[in-house]
């Protein structure tokens, strides 16, 4: 890919060229925890970081919540925005750049949030500011790609080719916990998985609850 372009100019080319089309389904993990968890909120105000097409915001509005999304690339809002139009869904879709130094969250986005969401998008400063974002008993979860090794590069191992789109073992914990240490851990794994489209992904997985 032409490193010239900028971050947006990358994934408008990346969507317009088809990627992800065909990943219609929510995250398996979000699915999981909000059929399983007792301790995560059944409705309420969910922000969704790094939406792309929106399969997870798309989830979480037919599932009571009330949905802000934020994506960097317009030409994959589009496609957001027609699916949940197709499924009669009230979505507040946002086009802003989340690694700009005033993140949209403290101009456009001002909730605080039962439930916020990050999935395979990697930013520990992000991150770091998302537990000061819930509301009481809010919930944070996010996953994202393990590092890859050698060995993980022959096993095709899947997503993005450089580790800096990747974090270390432990390190989505101990940024939360570094930020703000009055967290419950409601859950987390680390390791292999697969997709529906039965692609195999290494990830790191962590759910936690802001005490009241
Ligand atoms: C691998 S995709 C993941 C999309 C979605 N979270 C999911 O799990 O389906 C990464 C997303 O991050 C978005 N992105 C990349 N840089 C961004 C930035 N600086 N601000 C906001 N979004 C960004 C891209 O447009 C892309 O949609």
């Amino acid at each position: 890919m032409d490193s010239n372009l900028s971050d947006r100019e990358k994934w408008d080319k990346r969507y317009l060229g088809g990627s992800y089309a065909d990943r219609s389904w929510p995250s398996a993990y979000l699915e999981a925890l909000l059929s399983l968890s007792d301790s995560l909120p059944k409705g309420g105000r969910a922000l969704d970081l790094a939406c792309g097409r929106g399969r997870n915001s798309i989830f979480l509005a037919r599932n009571n919540f009330l949905v802000d999304a934020i994506d960097i690339s317009p030409v994959a809002l589009r496609y957001a925005v027609q699916e949940s139009i197709k499924s009669n869904l009230s979505i507040n879709w946002v086009l802003a750049d989340l690694m700009e130094k005033k993140p949209p969250m403290r101009g456009q986005i001002t909730a605080s949030y039962d439930l916020i969401v990050m999935f395979r998008f990697v930013s520990n400063d992000l991150l770091e500011s998302l537990v000061s974002m819930l509301a009481p008993n809010g919930v944070l979860i996010s996953e994202q790609h393990l590092v890859k090794s050698q060995k993980d590069e022959t096993d095709r191992i899947v997503g993005p080719s450089s580790n800096r789109f990747r974090v270390e073992k432990g390190s989505l914990k101990h940024t939360i916990l570094k930020a703000c240490p009055s967290v419950d851990i409601v859950d987390e794994f680390e390791g292999l998985v697969q997709d529906p489209d039965r692609e195999v992904a290494q990830v790191s997985r962590i759910c936690v609850a802001r005490r009241v």
